[in-house]
């Protein structure tokens, strides 16, 4: 029987969650993997808080040196969230010989290159399952499981607090910023919500995600954001007549050399399989030049099926002997395609005269755009809501043509760019 000396760096909602796993099923983890967790010290903000668990008031510390300077701490699971002090944090004990084991998306996606040199200098671990889709276990997956094949092509939901605003809007029919206050009265939302709503948070984890499952590094700053902030119920009620969910989907493609990574509201057919990811579920399908299509689905948020990602990542570390099994990277040159190639809802309200829709046509038409289909909707007296979906389009040339439409006396305004993936 092994004994590992844990120190966890917050007690919040996730804190919480791993001494609730470990209270739990403690017992069965030590018999089954031979492995005894024993809680040593936590760090907090405020160590006179009440807490949603019950520990023993004396392993709580606000002093992190006692952690660091603790020769029985082994693992070191970090929980705090943001970059500061966390990311000081987990450089400190990764210098001093200490696995980490991290849910901190922000940190490992923006100082991944720094803690992993700092990780091979000293030998420790660094784990961070947690980080990306809470409890569905995706990095170990492609580590682990996927080694035969070359990843071509990821795309999923992996941010719970937009699928939760999007999935109400669709079925209930409300706007968007009444659900946020739902969202965020049940604690699915921030109080700030800016991270989620903005497509940031699905951002980091892409990056991180991307980065596995290629072997290139994918930073934030390579990776297209929009959130859902402009999603309108007029969208998302068009998008059902047409047979179309929205969803915010992160998506990567590599190929021939190239990477395409980006976070966007996005137009699904009802029949495609994340279209049934609803409410504050993830779903992630990866696609493996071997495996074929694969397709994951669980809780990606909240205290336990989290917790669940970072009790394993401490179980896999000590089982590696803490040791550090570091991503190697390929050395395969890259460049980043910011040009893709969609179709698009696009949403116009025009005047209402003849000869309007050629002039539109001769736009798009002008800019390589072709129509799949036009539908016109809401009439007044004077204008006209028309819906075009194009055929496949470099964003480019979408982009060139709507601009080309906001100078176009006929065109009142262009209400909605939403891209669309079948
Ligand atoms: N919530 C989720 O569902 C979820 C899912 C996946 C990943 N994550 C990630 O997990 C991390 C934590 O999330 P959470 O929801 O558990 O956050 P939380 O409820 O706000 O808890 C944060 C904890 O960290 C402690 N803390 C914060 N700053 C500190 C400081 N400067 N010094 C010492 N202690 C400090 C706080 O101490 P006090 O209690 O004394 O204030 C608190 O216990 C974040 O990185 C988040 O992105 C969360």
């Amino acid at each position: 029987m092994k004994k590992i000396g844990l120190a966890l760096l917050g007690l919040g909602t996730i804190g919480s969650g791993v001494i609730k796993v470990l209270n739990e099923n403690g017992e069965m983890i030590k018999n089954r993997e031979d492995l005894d967790i024993q809680v040593k010290k936590i760090l907090v903000r405020d160590v006179h808080k009440k807490r949603n668990v019950t520990v023993d008031k004396n392993l709580l510390t606000d002093d992190p040196e006692e952690i660091f300077k603790d020769d029985s701490i082994d693992v070191i699971a970090e929980f705090m969230g943001g970059e500061m002090p966390a990311l000081p944090y987990i450089r400190q004990a990764l210098s001093r010989g200490k696995t980490v084991v991290t849910a901190n998306k922000e940190v490992i996606a923006k100082h991944w290159d720094e803690l992993e040199l700092e990780a091979r200098k000293s030998g420790a671990g660094l784990y961070f399952e947690a980080s990306v889709a809470g409890g569905i276990p995706l990095i170990k997956t492609v580590r682990r499981s996927l080694q035969a094949n070359h990843i071509t092509k990821l795309m999923g939901i992996i941010n719970g607090t937009t699928n939760f605003i999007l999935t109400k809007m669709s079925e209930e029919g409300r706007n968007f910023s009444d659900v946020l206050a739902e969202a965020q009265r049940l604690g699915y939302a921030e109080p700030d919500p800016t991270a989620d709503v903005e497509g940031y948070d699905a951002r980091y984890k892409l990056s991180i995600l991307s980065t596995i499952c290629f072997r290139n590094r994918v930073t934030v700053d390579d990776i297209y954001c929009e959130g859902i902030t402009n999603i309108s119920p007029d969208d998302i009620e068009y998008a059902k007549e047409l047979g179309f969910g929205i969803k915010l989907l992160a998506i990567a493609k590599k190929q021939n050399g190239k990477i395409e990574a980006r976070v966007h509201p996005t137009f699904i057919p009802v029949s495609h399989p994340l279209y049934a990811v609803r409410d504050s579920y993830n779903g992630i399908h990866i696609s493996g030049d071997m495996v074929g299509n694969l397709m994951f689905y669980g809780r990606g948020a909240g205290d336990l099926p989290t917790a669940s990602a970072l009790v394993s990542d401490i179980i896999t570390a000590c089982q590696n002997g803490g040791a550090h099994h570091r991503v190697k990277l390929d050395d395969e040159q890259i460049t980043f395609e910011d040009n893709w190639e969609d179709e698009y809802y696009l949403r116009l309200v025009v005047r209402d005269k003849p000869g309007v829709l050629a002039e539109i046509a001769g736009i798009f038409g002008r800019h390589n755009v072709s129509l799949n289909s036009v539908i016109q909707k809401l009439k007044t007296k004077d204008n006209a809501t028309i819906i075009f979906i194009t055929h496949e389009a470099r964003e480019a040339w979408v982009n060139a043509a709507l601009e080309e439409m906001r100078t176009c006396p006929s065109v009142l305004s262009v209400e909605s760019r939403i891209r669309l993936e079948r």
